[in-house]
């Protein structure tokens, strides 16, 4: 069915529409040195590009979104930076949350949210639970997010299992394993896109990507719009996923 709005055409139609998507939101800084802006206009013009990126994957049928908005190594940059991405990151939710209302998109958090300081845990808890019954599309939202720290995390929790004598470390398995990644329910992502130029993952989604599919393109976050999107979703119909298995030609 081919929905009109904005301008914009959301026909499926030759696309492949991932039930779970990530994207890695990279290139805010270039694109702010580009335009002799300071890096802050780079973030702040990246936040506003993912209130579209949640309109047109909504609009496309993506039941599970997840979002890279700050990892656990970020924290390396200079102090104003990464205060400035902390006050970005409050004021979005509270700014945005209506039109996210408006669009029916629940916001999930993933990551090491109980270090973060206690006003961003606050806004994380309220984002998720004035949203959570909001049922088009789900936003997890990757913030002090690692894949290594996410996995030492699971390895934790099951050690202690072991530890209590609840199982035998021969009876982990790799389903037990992701029932205790940070959000064991979302899907693993089929898809995931990185924009900027850069071909790597940068500690995302390590266990949960093991057969992602790929998508990069030279475009910068900021820049991202509805027309690499639907490229992405129009490549990826033709990916064929074989799994360690023959896929679909059989050779
Ligand atoms: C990487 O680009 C981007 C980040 C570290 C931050 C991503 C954050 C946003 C898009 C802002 C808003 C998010 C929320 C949830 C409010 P970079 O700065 O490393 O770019 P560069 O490689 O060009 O320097």
């Amino acid at each position: 069915m081919a929905i009109f709005g904005q301008k914009k055409t959301y026909d499926t139609e030759g696309l492949k529409v991932p039930v779970s998507l990530g994207v890695i939101m990279d290139g805010n800084g270039r694109w702010a040195k580009k335009r002799m802006l300071p890096r802050s206009a780079g973030h702040r013009a990246g936040a506003e590009n993912l209130k579209e990126l949640c309109r047109n994957c909504g609009n496309y049928g993506v039941k599970y979104l997840t979002v890279y908005a700050f990892s656990t190594e970020n924290w390396v940059r200079p102090d104003d930076e990464v205060h400035q991405l902390m006050e970005l990151f409050v004021e979005f939710w509270e700014r945005y949350d209506p039109e996210l209302e408006e669009e029916g998109i629940r916001v999930r958090f993933s990551g090491d949210i109980d270090s973060l300081p206690e006003n961003i845990r606050e806004v994380c808890k309220r984002g998720e639970e004035r949203s959570k019954h909001r049922q088009k599309m789900t936003l997890i939202v990757a913030f002090n997010y690692g894949g290594r720290r996410e996995v030492e995390n699971a390895c934790r929790q099951i050690a202690e299992r072991v530890k209590a004598g609840e199982i035998e470390p021969g009876e982990i398995t790799e389903k037990m394993i992701s029932d205790n990644m940070y959000l064991p329910d979302v899907p693993d992502p089929e898809l995931i896109i990185r924009p900027s130029g850069e071909m790597r993952l940068s500690n995302f989604l390590l266990w949960e990507s093991a057969y992602s599919e790929f998508w990069m393109s030279e475009c910068l976050w900021p820049d991202f719009g509805y027309e690499e999107l639907t490229q992405a979703f129009r490549d990826y119909a033709k990916r064929d996923r074989r799994f360690g298995g023959l896929g679909a030609s059989g050779k």
